[in-house]
Formats: structure tokens, sequence, C-alpha cells
């Protein structure tokens, strides 16, 4: 084996917390591949509190930077994980890339497709890894679920899938926190919730069902709220708080996708996709589909638990397949996406998600914004490959991108 990776993390804030939390779940499970050698944050205090718990957890005190340009500069990192506001995705990952070092992004990987050009143009001159931050299908239930749905075939071949989430979230209050005001901006977001947490629901879209053909959606915001912005001042919010809309995958699945952030009175969460032979009902109430798992019911009205569907699930897996998915035992889906990042650095392979794929999951996502904008559906390849882009064109102006 190769040395340990010497890693940076930049953009301490609240993800970070996770990936740390990951990051010492693979230590604990007996991985050590890797030491946190560097972090960098715009805000001091909170780059300080980091590298605190940096110490707390692993024992050795990182190096402290105030941007990714002096990381990249100064530090003796051969890879970063980034983990910045959307906006700062490629700000971040560029200079990294062209210091000739690997790097990990919190997905959506680029505040839009040209962003992640950038990104990607950087790495392939420096022959540099790109992964993607995207935890949610590698979790047990995630993974359990795909068996169960496309393997096992447990409820027949999929046919349609129906998200429902409706209920109130006061963003006059939850702006009050910095981690919530830039997602309310699309200059520095790039999209609401469809884009943010939607990214993970892209990504479970993809891994479960493949392509998407095309996405016609509806979006408006019903909160009229002023967010006073750490880097842009007062201004608007002005990304969805509601939306409605109908995604086409390539195989003939239907999935309709509402939300509501602004729906007084009775809330609904839902999540259930049909097949030809049955049901599988959601357990969360976000938008991580299959992450808490799911319940089915059979056509001729058998239920069958989550946990019977798991059970199933363990006593089938090879010790290859089980190694090759939780290696070292981990079921953790923020270590594990950590291991396939390090491990992809020191075997030089590709990570299971990476900044081209990504591109694909967010061009879903976005096909939902353009889609509002010209009020039509838009294909997933048109958005992916630039031709369509009236919502993000504001976006590439302002950055310069
Ligand atoms: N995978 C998940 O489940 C999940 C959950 C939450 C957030 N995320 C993603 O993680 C990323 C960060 O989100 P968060 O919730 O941690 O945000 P956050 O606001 O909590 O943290 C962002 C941090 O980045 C720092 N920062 C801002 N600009 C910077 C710059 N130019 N250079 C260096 N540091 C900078 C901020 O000071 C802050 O500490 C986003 O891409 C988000 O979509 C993923």
């Amino acid at each position: 084996m190769s040395d340990k990776v010497r890693l940076g993390i930049i953009g301490t804030g609240g993800i970070a917390g996770s990936h740390l939390g990951g990051y010492k779940a693979l230590v604990d499970a007996g991985y050590t591949q890797f030491e946190i050698a560097a972090l960098a944050d715009v805000n001091d205090e909170q780059r300080a509190r980091f590298a605190a718990k940096v110490e707390e957890l692993f024992g050795n005190t990182p190096a402290q930077f105030r941007s990714a340009e002096e990381l990249a500069e100064m530090s003796d990192v051969v890879a970063v994980d980034i983990c910045t506001p959307h906006a700062f995705h490629h700000t971040a990952a560029i200079p990294c890339l062209e210091a000739g070092l690997d790097v990990m992004v919190e997905k959506p990987c680029g505040i839009t497709i040209k962003a992640t050009d950038r990104i990607l143009q950087a790495a392939a001159k420096k022959n540099r890894i790109v992964a993607v931050a995207e935890q949610v299908r590698r979790g047990i239930k995630s993974r359990c679920m795909s068996w169960a749905v496309n393997e096992a075939k447990m409820i027949g071949d999929p046919r349609f899938l129906s998200v429902m989430g409706l209920g109130t979230w006061d963003f006059a209050e939850v702006t009050k926190s910095y981690a919530m005001q830039w997602r309310m901006l699309k200059l520095l977001t790039g999209g609401g919730m469809i884009f943010d947490a939607g990214a993970h629901f892209a990504d479970m879209m993809y891994y479960l069902f493949g392509d998407v053909v095309d996405v016609y959606a509806w979006l408006g915001c019903f909160q009229d709220i002023t967010i006073n912005s750490t880097e842009l001042g007062p201004r608007p919010m002005d990304v969805e708080d509601t939306w409605t809309s109908v995604i086409r995958f390539k195989s003939g699945m239907v999935a309709n996708w509402t939300w509501s952030f602004a729906a007084p009175g009775e809330p609904v969460a839902a999540q259930i996709l049909y097949g030809s032979g049955g049901s599988a009902h959601d357990r969360g109430g976000w938008m991580h589909t299959f992450q808490n798992g799911a319940d089915l019911t059979l056509a001729d009205g058998t239920k069958k638990s989550y946990e019977e569907i798991e059970k199933e699930y363990r006593a089938q897996l090879s010790p290859e397949t089980r190694e090759a998915l939780f290696p070292y035992g981990v079921e953790n889906d923020f270590a594990l996406e950590c291991w396939d990042f390090i491990d992809s650095v020191q075997k030089r392979r590709k990570p299971e998600i990476d900044a081209e794929t990504t591109k694909w999951t967010k061009s879903i996502c976005l096909a939902a914004y353009e889609s509002s904008v010209c009020g039509k559906p838009v294909t997933v390849r048109d958005v992916h490959d630039g031709k369509v882009s009236a919502y993000q064109d504001p976006i590439n102006e302002y950055w310069g991108i």
C-alpha cells in the first residue's frame, strides 16, 4: 500500500462535520490510510473549532488556511475534500486541481453546468480525480432497496414513483444561520431545494432507474423574505419553496415530484414506488429516496417489512460484494464516500461517483429549472450539453464562469 493520503478539508461547516464523523468511523474500523493535515475556511472561528475537533478525534493538529489557493500553495496535502457553498465549489476545486491535487467536491459539484465543465477541464489538464461527495446510495438501506427493486424484483417491473412532501418551513426563522442564508439565494446556491437536497433525489433516480429523458416542472416561491447574505448583502430570497414536476425515464418509468415548504394546514409526506407486482413505501419523509429503507405491499396484499428485506439482502451478499460495498465492515454512508475517495486516490482508480456522473444527475435537477423558465419539458441531454441554460445564464454571468 502506498503512503497515507495527506488530506485537506476546504469549508469546515455543517457537512464537513459529517465527513469528519465518516473519517473517524473509518479509523475506528481499522482503515488508517489518510491523515487530515490541513483545513481552509474563510471563517476563522469556524475553522479553529474544526481544527480542535480534528485534534480531539485524530490526535494531530492540522495546518490552517483562509482560502483554497493558500492551502493548495502552502500545504503538503495531495487531496482535498471540498465542503463549501455551491458558488465556491469551482473556485475551491480549480486551484487545487491546478496545483496537482485530487479533489472530492460536495454535491452538486459546481453551481452550474459550466462550473462543472470548468472543474472537469482543470482535472483533465492535470490528470486528477474529481470524486463527488454523494452518500445516499452508499448506505446499507439504499443498497438493500436497490437490490430488492432491481435484482430480486420484489415489486415486479417498476412503473411509477410518486413523491409528495407538503408542509411549512419558516425560512424567515431558519435563515438566521449562515448555512441557510446562502441556500436561499440563487447566485450562491444555483437553485433551491430541487438542486440542493434534490441532488440526492436525482442521484437515487439515476442509480435506481437509469437515464432520465426529460423533466417538466412548475416552481414558485410563496415566502417573501429578505436574506442578509454574508457575501451579497441584503437581497430578496429568490429560490423556489414549492414545485411540481414530471420526470420521464428512458426505461418508460415516470415519476412525479411535488413539494412545498409553504403549505400550511395538513402536512403530507409520501414517497411510493409502484411496480407490476406491488409497491414500496419509503420510510423517510425527506428527498433521500430509500435512505431509511421501505416497506412493501405486494399485489396480493402481503406485507414485507424493511427488516425482512434487509435480512434477505444480507443473506445473499457474497463476501466479494460485501467487501466491495462495505469495506472494513463499514455501513455508514458518509464513511463509505470518504473511503471511496481516499482509496481511489491511493489506487488511481475511478471513484464510484465522479463529476462526469453527477453532471448527468445535476442535469435532472437543472432541467426542472430550465423547464420552469421556458414553460415546456426540457431534455436532460440538452441541459447536460449546455444547449439550454436560460436559468443558469445569470449565475454564470455574475461569477464570470
Ligand atoms: N451530503 C449531504 O447530505 C449534504 C448535507 C448538507 C450540505 N451538503 C453540501 O455541503 C456543502 C456545504 O454545505 P454546508 O451545509 O456544510 O454549508 P455550511 O454553510 O454549514 O458550511 C460552509 C462552510 O464553507 C465556508 N466557506 C464559505 N465560502 C468559502 C470559501 N470561499 N472558501 C473556504 N470556505 C468557505 C463557510 O465559512 C462555512 O464554514 C454544499 O455543497 C451542500 O450542498 C451536503
